[in-house]
């Protein structure tokens, strides 16, 4: 049987946890709208409602951030690993190491039952934000800013990273980002984790290794891609012409495409919407009509095809205009797919069965082997 390049179409697992019509441009978590979460949710609320399939009630939230709060620390010895690192190290590859290197500090990084895999999600979700955090100001020569416990882990990120508490409009934006990024069906990363679990290996590798898959450029690491090519734009007007030149040379818009939605990403309509709002706030509506200006030439261009803005697209003006760091855009994607990726983690092995596809061999049969001297 030929082989199905990129699994294209296979339906490879259930979930209870997102919805996508590609057609129509829908994305639902646990049936509820991505816009409705977008507007009256929280990302802590969200990852909840991904790994109970129900909202909270008001008391189970509070314990659920407790819960998550009380975890924001770094284990003992962790800090000191973080600070040896090369401080030029990129922030995907330290946070994939740094993941890996969590399970070292559990009691009993192997156990697969599923209180133990929620213990394990509640660990990481809690403590990657700390990690990126503490690099960036350490890479920075800076010190480094506690966890504060009173905070929900989009403002506590925020916090931090930049030592001062962020505005509000910033809280909230970095807030629905987290949510609108917690999941996304069986995309490569997600899909990654599954397999690694089918193996009944333990949640630490497998979120390690959906985090090195999220990090190509075909997948999380567009965002930055984005930022990128609005960065190489000087102008509005330039745009056209350096959009049509990329095509012309076969190039990826960056930012721009999805194997299942063949309609607007209704992500990237929320991101749209706070993308203006920010740039106006923060004197960037020239990154935001670059954007705008690009997304009009690729309708022209080849909507035809269905190619449409992706999350990536204006998520890059939303991340700039939030303050983040170029590189990290991508682990702030790592942020809130941990979310998601944890859910996927707990549904695999609720009803697991070892991933093993077959290979369409391509290769002779019967050689006689060639001995050294006969070569
Ligand atoms: C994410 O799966 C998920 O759910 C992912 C994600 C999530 O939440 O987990 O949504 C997050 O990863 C979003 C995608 C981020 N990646 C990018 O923005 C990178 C740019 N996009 C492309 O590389 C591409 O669109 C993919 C990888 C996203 C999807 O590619 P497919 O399904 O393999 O489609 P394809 O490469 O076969 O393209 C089909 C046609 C081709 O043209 P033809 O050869 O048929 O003439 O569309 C063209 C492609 O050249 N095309 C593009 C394009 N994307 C597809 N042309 C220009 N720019 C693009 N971005």
């Amino acid at each position: 049987m030929p082989a199905v390049k990129g699994l294209e179409g296979v339906v490879a697992a259930d979930t209870k946890m997102s919805y996508i019509d590609g057609e129509k441009g829908v994305l639902e978590y646990v049936g509820i709208p991505i816009g409705q979460l977008a507007e009256h949710s929280t990302f802590e609320e969200t990852v909840f409602l991904l790994w109970n399939g129900r909202l909270p009630k008001k008391d189970e939230l509070a314990s659920f951030g407790v819960e998550i709060r009380k975890r924001y620390e770094l284990p003992a010895g962790m800090e000191q690993r973080l600070l040896a690192l090369p401080r030029d190290a990129k922030p995907m590859h330290m946070i994939r190491t740094m993941v890996s290197a969590l399970s070292m500090h559990d009691q009993n990084p192997d156990a697969n039952d599923p209180a133990s895999l929620r213990d394990k999600a509640l660990n990481i979700l809690a403590r990657v934000p700390t990690l990126l955090a503490y690099f960036h100001r350490y890479r920075s020569g800076m010190p480094l800013v506690r966890p504060d416990g009173k905070l929900g882990i989009a403002e506590n990120f925020l916090y931090m990273l930049n030592g001062e508490m962020p505005k509000p409009t910033m809280a909230k934006a970095m807030d629905v980002c987290l949510v609108l990024h917690a999941d996304h069906g069986l995309n490569n990363s997600t899909f990654t984790a599954r397999v690694m679990m089918s193996t009944q290996s333990d949640m630490y590798s497998a979120i390690t290794a959906a985090i090195g898959s999220l990090k190509g450029p075909l997948h999380g690491g567009a965002n930055e891609g984005v930022m990128v090519m609005l960065n190489e734009i000087p102008s509005v007007e330039a745009a056209e012409k350096h959009v049509l030149d990329k095509l012309a040379k076969k190039d990826k818009i960056m930012g721009f495409g999805h194997r299942i939605y063949k309609s607007y990403d209704p992500r990237a309509t929320h991101l749209q919407v706070l993308a203006k709002d920010l740039a106006a706030e923060t004197g960037n509506t020239g990154l935001f009509d670059k954007s705008k200006r690009i997304e009009e030439v690729m309708a022209t261009a080849v909507a035809a095809k269905g190619i449409y803005p992706n999350v990536d697209f204006y998520s890059a003006t939303t991340y700039h205009c939030i303050g983040l760091p170029l590189d990290m855009f991508t682990p702030v994607f790592v942020i809130a797919r941990a979310g998601g990726w944890a859910g996927h983690v707990i549904e695999q092995m609720s009803d697991n069965r070892l991933f093993r596809p077959d290979v369409d061999y391509k290769g002779p049969h019967e050689v006689k082997y060639t001995p050294m001297s006969a070569r």
